[in-house]
C-alpha cells in the first residue's frame, strides 16, 4: 500500500426530493432557452421569413412534446419530423400547428397523414403523383411540400426528376403546395462551395415551377445570410445548444444540463489499474468516484481517455474504459468534501457542451443528444 489512506467517503445528507435520490442521473432541459434560442433565430431571419422547428427524432432527444409545447407558446407556427409516427404523436399535443413529415409519402399511410392533418414532403414524383390523385377530388385540398434534391443524394426528387417535373409543371396542377424545399450539405462550412452551387440549382428550379414558398435552411444554413432564408428556414440543432457555426464563439444558449450521481468513492494506489482491459493505470495513489452513467445511457465508450467532468466546478478526468452503467472519474486532488456518495457529477453543461462532449468522442453534438438515455429523471425547467 504506497498512498497514504484518505479520508473515507462522504455520504450526501438525503434531499427534500426522493426522485432525485433515486435518480442514476439527472437530465434539466431548460426550455427557456429553447424558446430564446428560437426568438434568436426568428429575430436573426426576420419577420417576412418563418422560422420553423425541426423537432425529430424525440426533439433531438429532449422530449418532443414539452419542447414542442414550450415552441409553440414562444410562436412557433411549424414544425418538421421525420417519421409518420412522430407526426401523429405530436400531433395529439398541437391541434392546430402544421406539421410536416420529412421522410415522405410512403405507401399506405396516406389515410394517416389525411386523418390527422399532416403535411406529407413530397420526396419522389411518385409520391407527387399518388398525392396529386387522392387530393384532386377534395374541396379542401389539403397541402404538401415538395422536396428537390440538390446534392446530398438521400431525399427528394432527385435531379433527374426534378428535370421531369420542370418540363412538365402541370403534374403540379391543383397540388396545395405549401412549400418548396432543399437541404443543404455542408451549411457549416460557409466557404463550402456546395452552398452556392445548391442555391443556384434551387433557383433555377423553382423558377420554372409554379410559385410557392420556398425553405433551404436548415441551422448553419441561417447563418450563410439572407440569400439563403427564402420564405422558411427550418431549425433543429440550433435550437437545443448546438453551435451552428464552426470554429466561432457558440451564439445559442446551452440548453442541457446533464448530472452523474457518484454511487462510490475509493482510494487506488499507484500502480492500480483502473476500469475493463486494466487500460488505465494510476501512475500515483489517487481517488477515483464512480459515476452511475455509461454507455447505455448514450455515454460514448469512444470518449475513453479524453473526456472530462465538473465536479463543484473543478473539471476532473474521466478515465479507463466506460461501461454500461458507470464511469470512473480521477477525482484525486479534490477536497474529499466536494466528492460524496450521492452527489452529483457534471458531465454536459456549459463547460462541456453537447458539442464537446461529441469531439471527443469522435462524433457530434447531435449524436450526444439523440443518444441521452431513458434512465435520466428528467427536469424541464422555463417555458
Ligand atoms: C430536411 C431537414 N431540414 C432541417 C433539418 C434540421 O437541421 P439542423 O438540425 O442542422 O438545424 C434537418 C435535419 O437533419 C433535415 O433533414
Amino acid at each position: 500500500m504506497s498512498s497514504k489512506r484518505l479520508a473515507p467517503p462522504r455520504r450526501r445528507p438525503a434531499s427534500t426530493d426522493a426522485a432525485l435520490d433515486r435518480a442514476s442521473g439527472i437530465l434539466e432541459i431548460d426550455l427557456g432557452a429553447i424558446q430564446r434560442n428560437w426568438r434568436m433565430l426568428q429575430g436573426k431571419v426576420g419577420k417576412a421569413v418563418q422560422c420553423a422547428a425541426v423537432v425529430k427524432a424525440d426533439g433531438y432527444g429532449l422530449g418532443a412534446s414539452p419542447v414542442a409545447k414550450a415552441l409553440a407558446a414562444a410562436g412557433c407556427k411549424t414544425f418538421f419530423v421525420a417519421t409518420l409516427e412522430e407526426g401523429l404523436a405530436l400531433r395529439e399535443i398541437l391541434k392546430t400547428a402544421e406539421i410536416a413529415v420529412l421522410n415522405g409519402l410512403l405507401p399506405r399511410t396516406e389515410q394517416d397523414i389525411l386523418r390527422a392533418r399532416l403535411i406529407p414532403v413530397l420526396n419522389d414524383l411518385g409520391q407527387l403523383d399518388v398525392w396529386r390523385k387522392l387530393v384532386l377530388p377534395m374541396k379542401q385540398r389539403p397541402p404538401a411540400i415538395l422536396h428537390l434534391d440538390t446534392g446530398l443524394s438521400r431525399l427528394g426528387l432527385s435531379k433527374a426528376e426534378t428535370l421531369v417535373l420542370t418540363g412538365e409543371p402541370d403534374r403540379l396542377a391543383g397540388v396545395a403546395l405549401r412549400a418548396i424545399v432543399s437541404h443543404l450539405v455542408a451549411a457549416e462550412e460557409p466557404k463550402h462551395a456546395k452552398n452556392a452551387e445548391q442555391r443556384r440549382l434551387f433557383l433555377a428550379a423553382r423558377r420554372k415551377l409554379p410559385p410557392a414558398p420556398a425553405s433551404l435552411a436548415a441551422s448553419s444554413g441561417i447563418f450563410l445570410g439572407a440569400d439563403f432564408h427564402f420564405d422558411m428556414v427550418r431549425a433543429g440543432a440550433a435550437l437545443y445548444g448546438i453551435n451552428p457555426l464552426t470554429d466561432q464563439l457558440n451564439p445559442m444558449s446551452q440548453v442541457v444540463h446533464l448530472k452523474g450521481k457518484i454511487v462510490q468513492v475509493r482510494d487506488v494506489d499507484r500502480g492500480e489499474t483502473v476500469g475493463y482491459g486494466a487500460e488505465h493505470r494510476m501512475d500515483r495513489g489517487g481517488r477515483i468516484a464512480t459515476v452511475a452513467v455509461g454507455y447505455a445511457d448514450g455515454w460514448f465508450r469512444s470518449s475513453q481517455g479524453r473526456a472530462m467532468a465538473g465536479i463543484a466546478g473543478r473539471q476532473v478526468p474521466i478515465v479507463g474504459r466506460i461501461s454500461m452503467d458507470l464511469i470512473t472519474l480521477d477525482v484525486t486532488g479534490l477536497d474529499p468534501a466536494l466528492v460524496e456518495v450521492g452527489g452529483f457529477a457534471d458531465l454536459i453543461d456549459s463547460k462541456n457542451t453537447p458539442d464537446m462532449v461529441g469531439t471527443r468522442a469522435n462524433t457530434i453534438g447531435y449524436e450526444v443528444l439523440t443518444a441521452l438515455g431513458r434512465r435520466y429523471h428528467r427536469i424541464y425547467q422555463g417555458g
